[in-house]
């Protein structure tokens, strides 16, 4: 059975992360990548608090095993993460920039801390800081995300992270990517589109349609989406999405100034809270191009690790057959 340090640490039986999908439901996949051995998390987007507390209360109803509450800086929200500390989940993760008070808030609390970084400045910031667990986000990554890509990063923030288990993220769908991310020194694998098309994420079946028939192209970076999201509220954040192309999205990146903030944004909060998000903003990663159908969360996390072990087993091969010929 595939194990790594990281499965210690956290308490769980298996290296995979189901990303957060904020502002998404995931209650019920989170729950079922939970019980499957994986870590479940749950994003904080866009929902005020009791509608949160709601959301955990399920998840504890549904598993008594870990899982991590998300926040970000765009925005963050005080009361939010004051609740998630209360609430005293197994891990805090956060992306988009470093902030060590709340690490450190974290920690008082008795909660690990997963930091996502898109860069190695933010790596070492997150060192600093005493992050227990780097994920390395490469530019493939759906959602909010840089530049590099996740090939060159995660060898880069392993080379940075010393003791600290590093988690690769952006671009992984299936067994390939879980070795090849072990291979980088990586010690698991954080996935978030591929769990987008699981029967138990509470997204639209379109969406996941669309990501089924999705090429790596189809998901694009939104730029100019400054205008219609909420503003960063920490310091040193940054990132674009990473989303399917629609009307709004092509609009966006070519006529950003035909888009009316006014307009848009009260349509757009009521489509996400409706579960209608996915009209305008599907965000979405490159890894699409790997995701050919719509299969339960307990099963995605037992095929990749099954052929990751397969892979890492038959590698043994590729020295032999170079030696003999
Ligand atoms: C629909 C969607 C929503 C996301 N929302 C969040 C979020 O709220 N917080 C966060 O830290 N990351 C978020 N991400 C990024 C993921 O944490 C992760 O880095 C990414 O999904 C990995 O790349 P992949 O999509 O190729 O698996 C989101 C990604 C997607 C696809």
């Amino acid at each position: 059975m595939l194990r790594t340090p990281f499965c210690d640490l956290l308490g769980v039986e298996l290296p995979v992360i189901c990303a957060p999908l904020g502002p998404w439901d995931e209650v019920r996949l989170a729950a079922a990548v939970c019980e499957a051995g994986g870590l479940g998390s749950l994003g904080t987007a866009v929902r005020a608090v009791p509608d949160l507390q709601r959301q955990w209360s399920q998840l504890r109803r549904l598993t008594d095993r870990p899982f991590a509450i998300n926040h970000t800086t765009r925005p963050f929200t005080e009361d939010t993460f004051q609740a998630t500390i209360e609430e005293r989940p197994a891990v805090i993760s956060f992306h988009l920039a470093v902030a060590p008070d709340l690490i450190a808030r974290a920690h008082d609390a008795g909660i690990l801390w997963i930091q996502q970084v898109m860069d190695s400045r933010q790596a070492v910031e997150a060192l600093d800081a005493g992050a227990d667990v780097l994920v390395a986000q490469g530019g493939e990554a759906g959602g909010h995300g840089g530049d590099v890509s996740t090939l060159v990063l995660v060898p880069q923030v392993v080379d940075l992270a010393g003791d600290t288990p590093v988690i690769a993220a952006g671009g992984i769908a299936d067994g390939r990517g879980l070795a090849a991310a072990l291979m980088l020194g990586a010690q698991g694998v954080s996935m978030g589109t591929r769990f987008l098309a699981s029967a138990e994420m509470n997204v639209s079946d379109a969406w996941k349609q669309r990501i089924v028939a999705a090429d790596a192209v189809d998901a694009v970076k939104a730029a100019n989406s400054d205008r219609i999201l909420p503003p960063y509220t920490r310091p040193g954040s940054y990132g674009v999405p990473r989303t399917l192309r629609t009307p709004l999205v092509d609009t966006l990146r070519e006529r950003p100034e035909d888009i009316d903030p006014d307009e848009v944004v009260p349509h757009l909060m009521e489509a996400v809270r409706k579960g209608r998000g996915d009209e305008y903003l599907p965000f979405t990663g490159q890894s699409a191009a790997l995701v050919h159908e719509i299969l339960p969360a307990g099963e995605i996390i037992r095929a990749v690790v099954r052929e990751a072990e397969m892979l890492l087993t038959g590698a043994d091969g590729l020295t032999a057959s170079s030696e003999s010929g």
